[in-house]
């Protein structure tokens, strides 16, 4: 891994010194932040058909936007939602020799309910002050319309100081992440060709905080089960029948209650198969980041930490396996009392994964785990919402030392190498299908209440993603192909 200096790109001479990129994007910056808030308002929920009209048309704005910058770009059919799939061959004679360079996003972004909990409309962007200056509340602001847009921006300063990016870009920003990608394999092995690069840059996870930047460099897998346990063939009087019949609900609580034991380690046989044991260097260069526990806690109300006993909060989250009930439902859930033993009771249930850990081995297991816990009268049906292995991406990459040097241009220090919890499944499709390594490199906060209500992004962190995507696609293009 390389910390050194801003290096001597190779055909240096062609390329636009960065001081000059870097201000335009300062120059340009509040027509990014308007352009940010109009991608905002366009409420692409890609999981609820009701918004599908929105979706598509959220895809043709940012085709439009690339279009303005000399990309081809389309809104490609897909059995899904459509993909934005945009082309530069690169600017000069030389573009040809440089590194080609896939970006990946995505434009799509989780439901905004509870909707009451917002203290602005949900996609009415809002710019208000924070304790670290502006930022931008809205649905999707950092996940991932704001890092899309951090890309999107970067290439137009690019095409302001030097007529388009220095070397062939591709660009692939989905619209099913957040509702399981059913399209994007089937897409990626369709356009394969369309889509073939050196390097596949994705911006979608966090930095360390709001002055230090990060390299992602794990994230964990997810398998999403839904199970429905059905007993009585119909509603039933708990007075008449309690006691005499299964209760659907007590009998998946009961199951559920049995996924973890007292040291909460997931009981499910097999479940642990091919979890690797952290490094050692690991560990310490873990504990040499200084994460503050306390702030991480103490944002969402809480003083200690929970999780299978013998490891930190950090190797909790960043290379321990989870399981969690995600939704219960099913019985009487209005207002007041109803006496009642319902039919039906569901849970959706997820697990995180790391290290070799085999998706469909996990569900195969949960199932036979739930199966073998049903009493007499009592039958299981599953769903699955999919499932995808955890990634560890090289940290030797001579490209990963190139957005190390473009990050350390922009906030004038190297950036920490980092793990995260949450899933994106398509760096794994990637690297299958199009066989090429992802460098994750992201701007989120911890605060930035993805998922949640009040999703926001710092307005420092939108102008530093688009300084560093501005900085790092120099660097890469100082690689030799
Ligand atoms: N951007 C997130 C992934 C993420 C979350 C990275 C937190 C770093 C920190 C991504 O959009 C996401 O939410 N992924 C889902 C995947 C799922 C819907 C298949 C996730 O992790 O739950
Ligand atoms: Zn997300």
């Amino acid at each position: 891994m390389s910390t050194s200096s801003p290096s001597q790109p190779h055909a240096a001479s062609s390329l636009p010194p960065v001081a000059s990129l870097l201000a335009e994007v300062d120059r340009g910056f509040g027509r990014s932040v308007e352009r940010l808030a109009d991608f905002l308002r366009i409420p692409s929920v890609s999981t609820d058909p009701a918004y599908d009209a929105e979706t598509r048309r959220c895809a043709e704005w940012l085709v439009a936007e690339l279009r303005g910058l000399g990309f081809t770009a389309e809104a490609a059919k897909t059995i899904g939602h459509p993909m934005v799939v945009a082309h530069h061959p690169g600017v000069g004679p030389d573009a040809a020799k440089r590194p080609r360079i896939l970006y990946y996003g995505h434009y799509d972004v989780q439901p905004a309910d509870p909707v009451e909990l917002w203290t602005s409309p949900p996609f009415e962007p809002a710019v208000v002050d924070g304790p670290r200056g502006k930022r931008i509340v809205a649905r999707g602001a950092v996940d991932d319309k704001g890092q899309v847009m951090g890309i999107v921006e970067a290439l137009r300063a690019w095409h302001a100081v030097a007529g388009g990016p220095p070397c062939p870009v591709t660009l692939m920003i989905e619209g099913e992440e957040e509702s399981g990608s059913k399209s994007l394999e089937p897409f990626m092995h369709e356009a394969k060709s369309r889509l073939a690069a050196d390097v596949c840059v994705v911006s979608d996870t966090g930095m360390w905080d709001v002055t230090t930047p990060a390299i992602t460099t794990r994230l964990r897998g997810l398998v999403y089960m839904e199970v429905t346990v059905h007993g009585p063939t119909r509603d039933l009087h708990s007075g008449m029948y309690g006691g005499a019949v299964p209760n659907p609900i007590n009998v998946l609580a009961k199951i559920l209650a049995e996924l973890h034991d007292a040291e909460r380690r997931v009981t499910i046989p097999g479940f642990y198969d091919g979890v690797g044991e952290l490094p050692a260097a690991t560990k310490s260069q873990w504990d040499s980041l200084g994460f503050d526990e306390g702030e991480f806690l103490g944002d969402i109300g809480l003083k200690s930490g929970f999780g299978e006993r013998g490891h930190s909060t950090l190797e909790r989250t960043w290379s321990r396996p989870t399981c969690d009930v995600n939704g219960i439902f099913g019985g009487y859930t209005g207002k007041g009392a109803k006496t009642v033993i319902a039919a039906h009771a569901t849970a959706k249930v997820s697990f995180r994964l790391v290290s070799r850990q085999d998706p469909a081995r996990i569900a195969a297991a949960f199932e036979a785990f739930v199966r073998a816990r049903l009493p007499e009268g009592c039958r299981a049906e599953f769903e699955s919402h999919g499932g995808n292995p955890a990634i560890e991406v090289s940290e030797n990459s001579r490209y990963l030392g190139a957005a190390e040097r473009g990050l350390r241009t922009v906030f004038g220090k190297a950036p920490l190498l980092i793990g995260t919890g949450g899933s994106i499944p398509a760096v794994g499709s990637i690297g299958r299908i199009l066989g090429m390594d992802s460098l994750l490199v992201g701007f989120g906060l911890d605060d930035d209440c993805v998922h949640s209500p009040n999703e926001k992004f710092e307005l420092a962190c939108y102008q530093n993603a688009i300084r560093s995507h501005a900085a790092m696609l120099a660097e890469f293009a100082g690689l030799p192909r």
